[in-house]
């Protein structure tokens, strides 16, 4: 099996350059939260954390309702089944993982967006199947002559680029893959953090009624709560769609064990009943971004797409490279476009996941520098 190189490890020299700076580095290169987990999500998990016995693969009937709800109360998808959904150890696994679980082999394609999360690749990789970049139907046709598409990735709002997918585009991806046979996943697990709204259902998903048509067939929405409740350390996420798809993944996850520890199923099942404490995180998203937006831009920047999600997709129209080193040399530490893509040639990726302080100091080193 032929992997990439783990795209970070080749920002260990940028990295040490920012180190250097006398104010200390402001790591904007990875979308880890910072800020604590919210209180009510940590009781939860210590208060089940007596668990001598096995947990259930499929989550609790409690849990897998309690993320149907959420599809209703946040998302506007009204008929999300309980039985077509499932806790996962984070969503990094599932989309790693998703091709092999589906029995996905040789000759089968995985189209995946052009500027993309790495994973999507990796997990057709690790299937031994092939990952095909491709935007569109259109770009799709030509490449499905060279096998079967079985698995469409979609992701709204987009790593990197904080671009979100309208229904009548989510639409017509579903209506193409049908037509084929093909199973379309959609990541969404940015879809709390829309900057242009605020409603539900601003984000649409996958299982949205106008773009599957009311039937979730061979859809799959994948979300993780890492962002929107700053667990990803507890790794807690979970698929939903397609009862008879999930109840296939069920079962090869049964039998390898594929298990979201007990606490965790419970420290869920907190998080999704409490609006509250993501509207604060949210918050908090939205200030450091109205910090570092326009600092970027006064700094030379453009910021494309970047309406929703937890990044800003920033362009001086110079090789990433370049501008990667630029940033360092501020301390400021992000990542490459090129990670994303050959797409991303020319952008680098800010995350908003930094403390209000360090935000602050990059704002500041980026204003003083074009001022
Ligand atoms: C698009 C996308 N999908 C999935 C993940 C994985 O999230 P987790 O494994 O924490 O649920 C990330 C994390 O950054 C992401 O950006």
């Amino acid at each position: 099996m032929q992997l990439p190189d783990f795209p970070w490890d080749s920002l260990a020299p940028a990295a040490a350059r920012a180190r250097a700076h006398p104010g200390g580095i402001v790591d904007l290169s990875v979308g880890t939260p910072v800020d604590p987990t919210p209180q009510v999500v940590q009781d939860a998990l210590r208060a089940a954390s007596d668990a001598p016995g096995y947990p259930q693969t499929w989550g609790t009937p409690d849990l897998r309702e309690a993320v149907a709800g959420w599809f209703a109360r946040r998302r506007g998808v009204p008929d999300v089944d309980p039985d077509g959904v499932l806790p996962t150890v984070g969503s990094k696994e599932l989309v790693a993982w998703l091709p092999t679980l589906l029995g996905l082999g040789a000759g089968d394609l995985v189209v995946h967006p052009e500027v993309a999360y790495p994973t999507y690749d990796v997990g057709a990789r690790i299937a031994g199947a092939t990952p095909v970049p491709a935007d569109g139907t259109a770009q799709l046709g030509p490449a499905s002559s060279a096998g079967p598409v079985r698995l469409v990735w979609l992701n709204s709002p987009s790593n990197p680029t904080g671009r979100v997918l309208g229904r009548e585009h989510l639409a017509k991806v579903v209506r193409w893959a049908r037509e084929r046979g093909a199973i379309v996943a959609s990541d969404e697990c940015y879809a709390e953090l829309d900057w242009s709204a605020d409603g539900v259902g601003s984000v649409p998903s996958v299982l949205d009624p106008e773009v599957c048509g009311g039937s979730h067939e061979g859809l799959l929405a994948v979300y993780s709560l890492s962002k929107q409740s700053s667990v990803a350390g507890y790794r807690a996420a979970f698929v939903a769609g397609d009862p008879a798809l999930v109840r296939r993944l069920l079962e090869v996850r049964k039998h390898a064990g594929m298990i979201v520890p007990w606490p965790v199923q419970r420290a869920m099942l907190a998080a999704l009943g409490d609006d509250e404490h993501v509207a604060a995180q949210k918050a908090r998203y939205r200030a450091r971004r109205d910090r570092l937006a326009p600092a970027l831009q006064q700094a030379g920047f453009r910021i494309d797409h970047s309406q929703a999600g937890l990044y800003l997709w920033a362009t001086r129209d110079e090789p990433a490279g370049a501008t990667v080193a630029g940033l360092a040399d501020l301390g400021i530490l992000v990542a490459p476009g090129t990670f994303y893509g050959a797409a991303g040639a020319q952008h680098v990726r800010v995350a908003l996941t930094a403390s209000d302080e360090r935000v602050e100091a990059a704002a500041q080193r980026l204003t003083s520098r074009s001022g």
